[in-house]
């Protein structure tokens, strides 16, 4: 099975919006462009939160709009920079490729999205109902597993981003600890390629569809890296084989030497 992941497009509701000097919707159009001409056809795709920068329903049409007519599924989950009655209201509005699932089984593989965001803070936390549901989904013994959430649980090295992960990662290592299914937790959020293992569980993070943090970094810093996109395949056996691809060039208007946004 091939997944795509797009993650934190940061939409604007209007098209003078930048991020960064960084114009967000031009930027995803070429990465979501280039997936599809020299990519071809996934299983589903992936849209692992931050998809807008103001929170605004408009701003999450414009992304629908940008996606048009996809050729798979798009499933989503809310980030620190999104509204999630918005974030639905603007994805789900007909005619849309996306869709509202939480989980769902395809080729073998459970799937489960989970929701990090607290609103007004940058941080994430799974509240209750998302460790509860994560438990009650383990519990039905998938051969295998993919987490999705948009705030990183493992310490990527950047003081600055590692302050702003999910602050009760102990109560989900707790859950994953305890179920030998889980092969893989995929996140965004931290704007950077990210690979590592915790026990037998695989956690990746995935450069922005626009602008990128630069890696090991004690502050916020702008890396002078192409925007991006991930590609897994999740085998039959449980493996996972992935690769990030990128743009060949720096988004336009990029501002390097940003102190923070
Ligand atoms: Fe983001
Ligand atoms: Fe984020």
């Amino acid at each position: 099975m091939r997944v795509f992941q797009l993650t934190d497009t940061h939409f604007f509701a209007n098209e003078s919006g930048r991020l960064l000097g960084v114009d967000t919707a031009k930027s995803f159009a070429d990465v979501y462009g280039m997936l599809k001409s020299e990519y071809g056809t996934p299983d589903f795709y992936l849209f692992t939160g931050d998809l807008s920068q103001d929170e605004t329903t408009e701003s999450y049409r414009r992304l629908a709009d940008s996606v048009g007519k996809a050729n798979a599924p798009c499933y989503f989950l809310p980030g620190n920079h999104d509204q999630r009655q918005n974030l639905k209201t603007g994805l789900l509005a007909s005619p849309t490729s996306f869709c509202n699932e939480r989980g769902f089984i395809n080729s073998g593989w459970q799937i489960i999205l989970l929701d990090s965001l607290v609103e007004g803070k940058v941080g994430g936390y799974l509240a209750n109902d998302e460790l509860k549901f994560l438990e009650e989904t383990l519990a039905k013994k998938a051969d295998h597993v993919l987490i999705c959430v948009h705030h990183h649980l493992l310490p990527c090295g950047s003081k600055w981003t590692d302050k702003i992960g999910i602050s009760n990662s102990d109560a989900f290592f707790d859950i994953v600890d305890r179920h030998d299914n889980v092969r893989c937790v995929l996140s965004g959020h931290i704007h950077q390629a990210f690979d590592a293992v915790r026990g037998n569980v695989r956690y990746l993070a995935t450069p922005s569809t626009g602008v990128q943090f630069k890696p090991n970094s004690d502050t916020f810093a702008v890396d002078a890296q192409p925007p991006g996109f991930r590609i897994l395949n999740l085998e039959a056996d449980g493996s996972v084989k992935t690769s990030v691809h990128r743009l060949t060039n720096l988004p336009e208007g990029l501002q390097l030497l940003s102190a923070g946004y």
